[in-house]
């Protein structure tokens, strides 16, 4: 059983993964600060695969306990990195904490993997590194555009760092997997989404408001040249997006990977507006929503939404679920949390 360490894997996207590489059979260990995740989501876990994963509390900053963990486990085949902050407008408030967070934990893992025999790295990266695409929809050759904040900027460095390294490193193969808008829980209801505060995202957003949580959804501007005026984003379930990790990692490790750093978009290739997804809400949960347009957001692209050639090709992967699919299993979610 391979062993594969999974950062950041209390979280959203990393829960979900962690059950699918369970279910694939795969040994697990779980490193996590909590910052932004319970530890009762090891429970949601097990109880759905029947395994608790290992798990080791740790502060991926601290150098010398990223090494003492590689000492300890010197039998990781592989990671998945999801450990990130990931709140744009705190970034722009904090950029050295986000500098700090998402890149020296980044630099000390791969300081610690180049000592490896052999090492299969998957990065969390982001559609934002497209900015505003010049042609939709997004290959992976589209250009990477200025950052638009320090998080997005974070995802940047990191896939330029991974590059690097890679290239330097004949042992390390890594594939960065850039997402379009994950939404969405396991179909079981033991793991979602559990955002702190006030949510930034839309689907938390609109469950939190249906749930009376919060009284109206804001529609960002309805005045975009799409046709219903509202912003258009490629909304892939967290399910699809956790197996695809599967995939990616085991191209890794059964060493079918073309180039030893590799990129992919992770979307359904299918655009939906806002008012599509909020539509999408009403029919699935029979729920009226509460929404009010108003202005723009700042910092919004207006249409992004992948081309998903290179991953169904090389990856032989695509989603199999639906927006409605997701944005049930997220109503579903909302109602037993606050229940
Ligand atoms: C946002 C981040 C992006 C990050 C991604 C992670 C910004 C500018 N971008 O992307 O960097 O990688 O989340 O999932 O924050 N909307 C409303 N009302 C709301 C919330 C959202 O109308 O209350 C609209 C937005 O204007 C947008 C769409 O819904 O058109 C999706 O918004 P969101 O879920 O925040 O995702 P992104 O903006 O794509």
């Amino acid at each position: 059983m391979s062993k594969i360490l999974v950062t950041g894997g209390l979280g959203f996207i990393g829960s979900h993964t962690v059950v699918e590489l369970q279910n694939e059979g795969y040994e697990v260990v779980i490193i996590d600060d909590l910052s932004n995740s319970s530890e009762n989501v090891l429970d949601g876990i097990t109880a759905i695969t029947g395994k608790t994963p290992i798990f080791e509390k740790l502060d991926l900053k601290e150098k010398a306990d990223v090494e003492a963990f590689f000492a300890k486990h010197n039998d990781v085949v592989g990671v998945i990195h999801f450990a990130a902050s990931k709140a744009v407008g705190e970034s722009v408030q904090e950029p050295l904490l986000y500098y700090e967070n998402n890149i020296s934990t980044l630099v000390y893992i791969l300081k610690e993997l180049r000592k490896l025999p052999s090492a299969s790295f998957i990065f969390s990266s982001s559609c934002t590194v497209y900015g505003q695409a010049d042609e939709l929809p997004i290959t992976e050759n589209a250009p990477v555009k200025p950052a638009e904040s320090p998080y997005g900027n974070t995802k940047q460095i990191g896939e330029e760092i991974i590059r690097d390294t890679c290239k330097i490193t004949p042992s390390l193969k890594a594939i960065a997997l850039r997402y379009f808008n994950p939404i969405g829980a396991h179909e079981s209801v033991e793991i979602g989404e559990l955002p702190l505060g006030v949510p930034l995202n839309l689907v938390p957003f609109i469950t939190q408001t249906a749930a009376g949580v919060r009284e109206q959804l804001s529609v960002f501007g309805d005045d975009y040249p799409t046709p219903d005026g509202t912003c258009i984003r490629d909304y892939i379930h967290v399910v699809d997006l956790a197996k695809a990790h599967v995939i990616a990692l085991q191209r890794l490790l059964e060493e079918k990977n073309k180039e030893n750093y590799e990129t992919f978009n992770l979307g359904t290739g299918k655009g939906s507006s806002v008012l599509e997804v909020v539509q999408s809400f009403e029919k699935v949960s029979g729920e009226k929503l509460n929404y009010k347009i108003v202005g723009r957001r700042e910092g919004d692209v207006i249409s992004a939404y992948a081309d998903t050639t290179k991953a169904a090709e090389e990856l032989g992967w695509k989603t199999k679920l639906s927006l409605d699919d997701a944005v049930l299993s997220a109503w579903k979610w909302e109602q037993k949390v606050r229940s």
